[in-house]
C-alpha cells in the first residue's frame, strides 16, 4: 500500500477516499514522515520547497487543497517528476461571495456599525450617523480576470456598478459581452475603480503589484478589496495609503505575512480584517479535501491527475 502523508485532517468523505488509497500518516509530527510518503496532502501554509522535498524521495504528488499554490516551489517538483495538484472551481462561488461580502461590508462600514451598537453607543436613528457610500452607477475594477475575478464580475450587474478589468489573459468578446466587462490597462484601471477587487494569483510578478507607487495613482476615495493574496499589496504603503489618500478604506481577507497582521492596519478604523476566510463554507471545504484526495488517488493508481498544475 502506498503511503499517503497528510498535514491536516481532512472532512470525513475525503479521509475515507484516502483511506482506500493507501495507509493515510500524520497530520501529527508529520515532517517525520515525509522519508515514506507516496502522496501528500497539504495546505497553503505549509511550504513545499527543495529541502522538503529532498526528504521525500518516494514523493510522487503533492495534493495542495487550495487553488493558490505560491507555497508550492513547482520547479523543484518538476525536477523530481512530482505532480502538483490544486482544487479550481469547487471554491469559486463561495469565495466570490465572500469577496462581496466584504465589498459591501467595507463600504457601508457594517463592523463598524455593529461594534459601535454593541458599546451602547445607538441612541436612534439619526440622518447621518453610520454613514457608507454607494455603489450603482460606480465602476468595480477586477484585477486578474480567472475563475474568482469572473464570478466576482458576474455578481456587479445587480448592484448596477460597471465592471472594468486588468488581466494577464483577456477575455473574448463573447465573454467581455456576457460580463459586461471591459477590459482596460493597469493605470486605467487604478484610476477609474471606485472599488478594486484584486483576484490574481501571488507570483514574482504580482508580488507587490500594489505598492507604493500604485497606491498612490488609485482613485481617491477609492476602496481596495483583497481576498486573493497578501503579498500582492505592500500592507505598509497600504497603511500610509488609508491613513493620508487616496483609499477611503479597504477589505481585506488575506495579509502579507499571515497570521500576523500589520499594526497599522488593526489601528485603523476604515478597514474591515478576516482571518482568510474566503472559501470557508463547509459544503467548500468538503468538496475542495475530496478533490485533492481524488487526485492522489488518481495518481496512485497510475491515472492522470484530475487538476494539474503541473501532470
Ligand atoms: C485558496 O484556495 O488559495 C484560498 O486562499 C483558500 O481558499
Amino acid at each position: 500500500m502506498p503511503t499517503i502523508l497528510i498535514t491536516f485532517t481532512p472532512p470525513a468523505p475525503a479521509l475515507d477516499l484516502l483511506r482506500k488509497s493507501g495507509t493515510v500518516v500524520g497530520p501529527e509530527d508529520w515532517p517525520t514522515h515525509l522519508p515514506r510518503a507516496d502522496a501528500l496532502l497539504c495546505l497553503l501554509n505549509d511550504r513545499i520547497d527543495r529541502p522538503l522535498l529532498e526528504r521525500a524521495p518516494r514523493l510522487r504528488i503533492v495534493a495542495n487543497a487550495v487553488v493558490g499554490y505560491d507555497n508550492v516551489d513547482v520547479a523543484a517538483c518538476r525536477e523530481r517528476g512530482v505532480v502538483v495538484c490544486n482544487t479550481p472551481d469547487v471554491l469559486t462561488e463561495a469565495t466570490a461571495d465572500l469577496a462581496w461580502a466584504l465589498l459591501l461590508a467595507t463600504v457601508r462600514r457594517l463592523p463598524q456599525a455593529e461594534r459601535s451598537l454593541r458599546a451602547g453607543e445607538f441612541r436612534g436613528w439619526t440622518f447621518d450617523g453610520y454613514l457608507g457610500s454607494d455603489l450603482a452607477g460606480r465602476t468595480l475594477g477586477i484585477l486578474g480576470m480567472g475563475r474568482i475575478g469572473r464570478a466576482v464580475a458576474r455578481r456587479a450587474a445587480p448592484f448596477g456598478m460597471r465592471v472594468i478589468y486588468h488581466s494577464r489573459t483577456r477575455l473574448s468578446p463573447g465573454e467581455e459581452g456576457a460580463l459586461g466587462a471591459e477590459s482596460v490597462d493597469w493605470d486605467t484601471l487604478l484610476a477609474a475603480s471606485d472599488v478594486l477587487s484584486l483576484h490574481a494569483p501571488l507570483t514574482p510578478e504580482t508580488h507587490h503589484v500594489l505598492d507604493r507607487a500604485a497606491l498612490r495613482r488609485m482613485r481617491p476615495g477609492s476602496f481596495l478589496i483583497n481576498t486573493a493574496r497578501g503579498a500582492l499589496v505592500d500592507e505598509a504603503a497600504l497603511t500610509d495609503a488609508l491613513r493620508e489618500g487616496p483609499l477611503a478604506g479597504a477589505g481585506l481577507d488575506v495579509f502579507e505575512r499571515e497570521p500576523e497582521i500589520h499594526p497599522g492596519l488593526l489601528s485603523l478604523p476604515n478597514v474591515v480584517l478576516l482571518p482568510h476566510i474566503g472559501s470557508a463554507t463547509r459544503e467548500t471545504r468538503t468538496a475542495m479535501a475530496l478533490l485533492a484526495a481524488r487526485n492522489i488517488r488518481a495518481v496512485l493508481a497510475g491515472e492522470a491527475p484530475l487538476t494539474p498544475v503541473l501532470g
